[in-house]
C-alpha cells in the first residue's frame, strides 16, 4: 500500500485536500478535544499477580549513557545529580505521552473503516491505492467519481454513528466523537463531523506518502541493513493502532519452527510466553474488514504453533500480554469471563487470493491444535468471492493468557527468576518508537525473559553493549508476489547473568 501511494502522493493528498476546501461545508472549530476515555479494565476475581513496575534510573542508566547523542534534552542536559529525579519525572510524562498516542491511532483506524467497512454501507469499499489512483488525473470523471464515492460513505459512516445499534465498531466511533465534544443530535455538528472524518483521512493518506518517500529514499541508498533499521521506526510519529492479522503469525511460526530445528529451543521447554501488543482487528490497514466481530488472533495463533511444533504442551503453558490498550485489555478480559462460563472464542480469518501456497497452507491449518473449524459468518455480497474461515477457540485455551496492562517502553513485570519468560513475541508494535525508546523497551524485555530464552520480533533493534539481548538468528518469510510483501522475524536471546 506504501508503495502504491509513494508512487503518486503528492497527487493524492493533493485531491482530497482541494475537494474538501471546494465543499460548501464550513469548517467550524471543533469544541474541544477531549482524550477518549474508555471504561476501566474489568476483571474477574483478581489473583496475586506480580507488580507492573517503571524501569529504574539504574537499570536505564545504561542506556542513557550509550545513547547520549539521541536523549531528549531534559535528559541530555541534566547533571548527574539530578539525572535520578529528572528521569523519574520523564517516565512519567513520556508514559502519558505514549498512552496520547492511542487516540490518534483510533481515528487511524476510523479511515480504514470509512474506506473499507461493509457494515455501515452498501456503497463500494476504496483503498488508498483507488484514491491514489485517481488523484493522478485530478478533474477527470474517475477522482470526481471517488470523491464522490468517499463523500456518500462519510456520509453513510455519520449517519451509522447517529443510529449504531449493535455495530461494535460505530459504536466505538459514536464513542470516540461523543469524546471529542460532538454533539451528535445536532446536525451542524454531524457536519462538521464528517469534514473531521474526510481531513483525517487526508492526513493519513499524507503520513502514508511520508513513509513511501522514507522507504524510497532508504532503497536508493542500496544499503539494505540501513533500509531495515529505518522501516524498524517508520511509524515512530505515527498514532499508535492495533491493527492485526494472519499473517505476522505464519511468520512467527517458520521462526519458531527454525528456532527448533537448530536446537535452539528443545521439544516440550516453553512453558511460560509473553506477546507484547496483541492487537484486535478492528478494521486492518491493509484493505481490512468489518462483518465479523472485533478478534484477537495472536495469542491464540502462538498457542497452536507452539503446540504443533511440540515446543509446548498445552496444558502446561502460561500466556501473558502486555497492552497499553485498554480496549484490547478489556477485549481479553471479556473473552476470560466468557471462557470461565464455558463459553469458546471463535476467530474468523479471510484469506487473500494472492497469498502464497505455504501461508495459505498455514491459513488452513490455522487453529487444528486449539479448537475446531465451525462454519464462519456469512461473507457480505459486496466482498465476492472471499474466503473465510472460521475456528472456535476451547475456553481452557482462551483462560490460559493472562493480560496485564504494561507500557513495554517504560515498564515491566516484576517476576522472581522462576516466572521469567521463555519467550517474547513482539511483532508490528517497536516499529511506532525510535530508538531510545526501543532500547529502553529492550531493556525491559530483557529484565523479563529467562538466561537463554528468546525474543522474536521483525524489527531490527539495536544491541547496546551493556545489553544481554543479542541477535542470534532470524528467519525471511514472504506472504505474496507483491512488493514487499513479507517479514524479517530476528531472534534475540538473553545471556546469561554477567
Ligand atoms: C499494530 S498492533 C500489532 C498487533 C500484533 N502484534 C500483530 O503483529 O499483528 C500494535 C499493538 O501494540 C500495542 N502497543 C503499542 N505500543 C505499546 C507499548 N508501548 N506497550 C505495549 N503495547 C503497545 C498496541 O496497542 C497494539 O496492540
Amino acid at each position: 500500500m506504501t508503495d502504491i501511494l509513494a508512487a503518486s502522493p503528492r497527487g493524492a493528498i493533493h485531491f482530497i485536500f482541494t475537494q474538501i476546501m471546494r465543499n460548501a461545508f464550513s469548517l467550524i472549530a471543533i469544541v474541544a478535544l477531549f482524550p477518549v476515555s474508555y471504561g476501566a479494565q474489568s476483571r474477574a476475581a483478581p489473583k496475586p499477580r506480580p507488580a507492573v513496575v517503571y524501569l529504574s534510573y539504574e537499570d536505564a542508566r545504561p542506556v542513557l549513557d550509550s545513547l547520549k547523542e539521541v536523549l531528549p534534552s531534559e535528559l541530555g542536559d541534566a547533571s548527574p545529580e539530578k539525572l535520578p529525579l529528572v528521569w523519574r519525572d520523564w517516565v512519567a510524562r513520556r508514559d502519558h505521552d505514549i498512552r496520547s498516542r492511542l487516540n490518534k491511532g483510533d481515528e487511524d483506524s476510523l479511515v480504514n473503516f470509512l474506506l473499507f467497512g461493509t457494515s455501515f454501507t452498501l456503497r463500494p469499499r476504496l483503498t488508498l491505492a483507488d484514491i491514489a489512483r485517481a488523484g493522478q488525473k485530478e478533474n477527470s470523471e474517475e477522482a470526481t467519481k471517488a470523491f464522490a464515492l468517499i463523500q456518500a460513505r462519510a456520509e453513510d459512516l455519520i449517519q451509522g454513528i447517529v443510529a449504531p445499534r449493535d455495530n461494535e465498531r460505530l459504536l466505538f466511533a459514536r464513542r470516540l466523537y461523543e469524546a471529542k465534544g460532538y454533539d451528535l443530535n445536532n446536525p451542524a455538528a454531524l457536519q462538521q463531523a464528517k469534514i473531521d472524518l474526510i481531513k483525517n483521512l487526508a492526513r493519513v493518506l499524507e503520513e502514508q506518502a511520508g513513509y513511501g518517500r522514507l522507504l524510497d529514499s532508504a532503497r536508493l541508498m542500496g544499503d539494505t541493513s540501513q533500509e531495515l533499521a529505518l522501516r524498524s521506526k517508520l511509524y515512530k510519529d505515527r498514532g499508535l493502532s492495533s491493527d492485526t492479522s494472519l499473517k505476522p503469525n505464519y511468520a512467527i511460526e517458520r521462526a519458531l519452527a527454525s528456532i527448533k530445528a537448530n536446537a535452539w529451543l528443545a521439544r516440550a521447554s516453553v512453558r511460560r510466553v509473553a506477546i507484547v501488543g496483541p492487537g484486535l482487528d478492528f478494521t486492518d490497514k491493509q484493505d481490512g474488514f468489518d462483518f465479523y466481530p472485533q478478534q484477537t488472533i495472536q495469542p491464540f495463533a502462538i498457542v497452536d504453533s507452539l503446540t504443533r511444533l511440540g515446543l509446548a504442551k498445552p496444558d502446561d503453558l502460561r500466556i501473558v500480554t502486555f497492552d497499553l490498550s485498554p480496549r484490547i485489555n478489556d477485549h481479553l478480559a471479556q473473552a476470560r469471563a466468557r471462557a470461565a462460563k464455558g463459553a469458546s472464542y471463535v476467530v474468523q480469518v479471510p484469506r487473500d487470493l494472492e497469498w502464497n501456497s505455504e501461508l495459505a497452507a498455514y491459513w488452513s491449518r490455522f487453529g487444528d491444535r486449539i479448537g475446531v473449524p465451525v462454519m464462519p459468518v456469512t461473507v457480505p455480497a459486496a466482498l465476492g468471492m472471499l474466503k473465510v474461515r472460521a475456528v472456535s477457540i476451547r475456553p481452557a485455551v482462551v483462560s490460559g493468557i493472562d493480560s496485564e496492562d504494561v507500557n513495554i517502553v517504560l515498564q515491566h513485570l516484576n517476576l522472581a527468576p522462576p516466572e521469567s519468560f521463555d519467550l517474547i513475541i513482539a511483532t508490528n508494535i517497536l516499529v511506532y518508537y525510535d530508538t531510545l525508546e526501543q532500547s529502553l523497551a529492550l531493556a525491559n524485555i530483557e529484565r523479563m525473559l529467562r538466561p537463554g530464552g528468546f525474543l522474536l520480533s521483525n524489527n531490527a533493534l539495536l544491541e547496546l553493549p551493556s545489553s544481554r539481548m543479542r541477535s542470534v538468528g532470524y528467519e525471511t518469510v514472504v506472504y505474496s508476489d507483491k512488493p514487499n510483501d513479507g517479514d524479517h522475524i530476528v531472534w534475540y536471546q538473553r545471556s546469561a547473568d554477567k
